[in-house]
């Protein structure tokens, strides 16, 4: 029997998604109830011990958390640090009694995950260092890693980390975390698609005549322009969380739900995305860049202003791309996927557009038929149809049905890191991603960057609007307009 009883080994214990996301989340684990005999070995570098470790997390949560002191208590007396010098592979001698002295006191079987939140030069390090010391072998408990993204800086960097990575953890040890999987608006688009009747008929090119999907940020880069700009929007969001949104919108369903036939229809999904083309990179794409402005009375700086961003900088802040996918289901219809940092809001949504009726009987302007799935915030659905303005006459006007999230109220839903972190410690691995995804994913993106590489087109875009004029025009060649979604639902009709 899986069992979630374990010790959590953070690499990057010191770092910033550490304090922000993985100790919140393994804090609302245990204060409903779902961690049962745990603790947290956190590790990195900097000389902590345990009561400064502990004092640094009891800050972070004071700051995030509803809590009680008597729960920040509890949860704190699981957490111990031990600082290694992460890329000598004698240091990690230290783990071993530390490990066996956690196993022992909470009686946790050897059961061990691990977790790498480290600069992701560190990714095929840790776990050479820990099969150093035979920490990677599962004959005293499981014995699982967690590997934060990037995954890979290419396709080719990608595959040399899994080389490195499977050379000492099998991939059923593996869990490739993307947070977007974790998120419950995302998971249940597959239940929207695939427990009712009405959708699956309609969901084809045969109904649909294109797909619209959104990841806007209204924050720039923050404090991390130094990761940001090796990275930009295309690997920081479209190449792992954009495109398995897409994979989730596209997929067959699966034969039964589990970690195998789940995964092997997303990685069908990325295999059926039609290569692109020169003429794709140079027609079908749009890269932006943010300039400052002024918003709501303040000013913004622009990204090459940011800290830790090179002044001449050609790292991409937005990314708008149309694309296909190559099956029965979808040849024909385009997907139009749109990221990036300083749009107007914060969004993160699907759109669904039918396509109109064969002959436009009341009038030309009737309004189309949508289904929007807000993934964030203020997590919603909502069906868009047309129906008579009252009065005389046959005007259509939009009418709305939606459904919200908070509406149920009464159940609560785990955020992407706690549902992650819990799947993993129970060894589900259906919502991490599969190596052969991944590749296909690299595989797919390759020639933007390329492109980008070869000197392609950077646009600006002032902060604060919906990306550059070009973005406008490359949905507009098919005579189609973006939607410009506020962050909140439309109140009902
Ligand atoms: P930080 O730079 O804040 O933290 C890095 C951590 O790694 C620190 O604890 C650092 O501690 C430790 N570390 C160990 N060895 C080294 C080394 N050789 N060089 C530098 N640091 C080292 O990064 P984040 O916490 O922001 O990110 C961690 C990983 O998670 C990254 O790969 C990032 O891409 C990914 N990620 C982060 C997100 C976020 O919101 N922050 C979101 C999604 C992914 P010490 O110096 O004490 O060793
Ligand atoms: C992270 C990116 O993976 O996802 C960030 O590195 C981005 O740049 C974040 O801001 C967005 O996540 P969410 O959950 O806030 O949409």
């Amino acid at each position: 029997m899986q069992t979630n009883n374990n010790c959590i080994v953070i690499f990057g214990a010191s770092g910033d998604l550490t304090h922000r996301k993985l100790i919140p989340a393994l804090y609302n684990l245990f204060k409903f109830g779902r961690l049962n005999q745990f603790s947290v070995l956190g590790v990195a570098r900097s000389e902590l011990n345990d009561d400064t470790f502990r004092e640094k997390m009891r800050e972070a949560l004071l700051e995030t958390e509803e809590t009680t002191p008597e729960t920040l208590d509890a949860f704190c007396s699981h957490l111990y640090y031990q600082a290694v010098n992460t890329s000598d592979a004698a240091d990690y001698g230290k783990l071993v009694p530390r490990l066996e002295e956690l196993h022992t006191k909470y009686q946790t079987n050897g059961n061990t995950l691990y977790y790498m939140s480290t600069p992701p030069s560190l990714y095929g390090v840790i776990p050479e260092c820990l099969a150093a010391h035979g920490l990677n072998t599962e004959e005293d408990g499981w014995k699982r890693i967690i590997v934060e993204k990037p995954f890979g800086y290419d396709e080719k960097t990608a595959q040399e980390l899994d080389v490195q990575i499977h050379r000492f953890f099998e991939e059923h040890q593996i869990y490739r975390i993307d947070h977007y999987l974790g998120k419950e608006t995302v998971q249940n688009l597959l239940v929207l698609r695939f427990s009712n009747g009405l959708f699956e008929p309609l969901w084809n090119r045969n109904y649909i005549d294109y797909v619209e999907i959104t990841g806007a940020e209204a924050i720039g880069v923050e404090e991390r322009g130094g990761y940001y700009d090796g990275s930009g929007a295309m690997r920081d969001m479209f190449q792992n969380h954009l495109l398995q949104v897409l994979a989730m919108v596209a997929m067959e369903p699966p034969a039964i739900i589990n970690a195998n036939s789940m995964r092997d229809e997303v990685a069908k999904v990325m295999h059926s995305l039609r290569p692109l083309t020169q003429d794709d990179v140079e027609h079908n794409l749009v890269l932006g860049q943010y300039t400052a402005a002024e918003i709501d009375g303040k000013e913004v700086k622009g990204y090459l202003q940011e800290k830790g961003v090179p002044s001449n900088s050609r790292t991409e802040t937005f990314m708008a791309l149309r694309c296909e996918i190559e099956n029965w289901r979808w040849a024909g219809v385009p997907f139009y996927v749109r990221t990036g940092k300083r749009l107007p809001a914060r969004v993160t949504e699907i759109v669904i557009h039918f396509k109109t009726t064969p002959h436009p009987v009341f009038s030309q302007n009737a309004p189309e038929n949508k289904l929007i799935i807000r993934i964030q915030p203020d997590e919603a659905i909502s069906m868009r149809f047309g129906l008579k303005k009252p009065g005389a006459g046959f005007e259509a006007k939009e009418v709305s049905m939606d459904f919200r999230y908070a509406d149920l109220a009464d159940e609560q839903v785990l955020t992407a890191y706690e549902r992650l972190l819990l799947d993993a410690m129970k060894g589900d691995a259906t919502l991490f991603a599969r190596t052969d995804a991944v590749h296909a994913a690299w595989k797919f993106v390759q020639p933007i960057l390329d492109y980008k590489e070869a000197g392609g087109r950077i646009y600006e875009y002032e902060a604060g609007t919906w990306g550059p004029i070009a973005a406008e025009k490359l949905i507009a060649k098919s005579g189609r307009v973006w939607r410009k979604p506020s962050g909140k639902m439309k109140k009902k009709v």
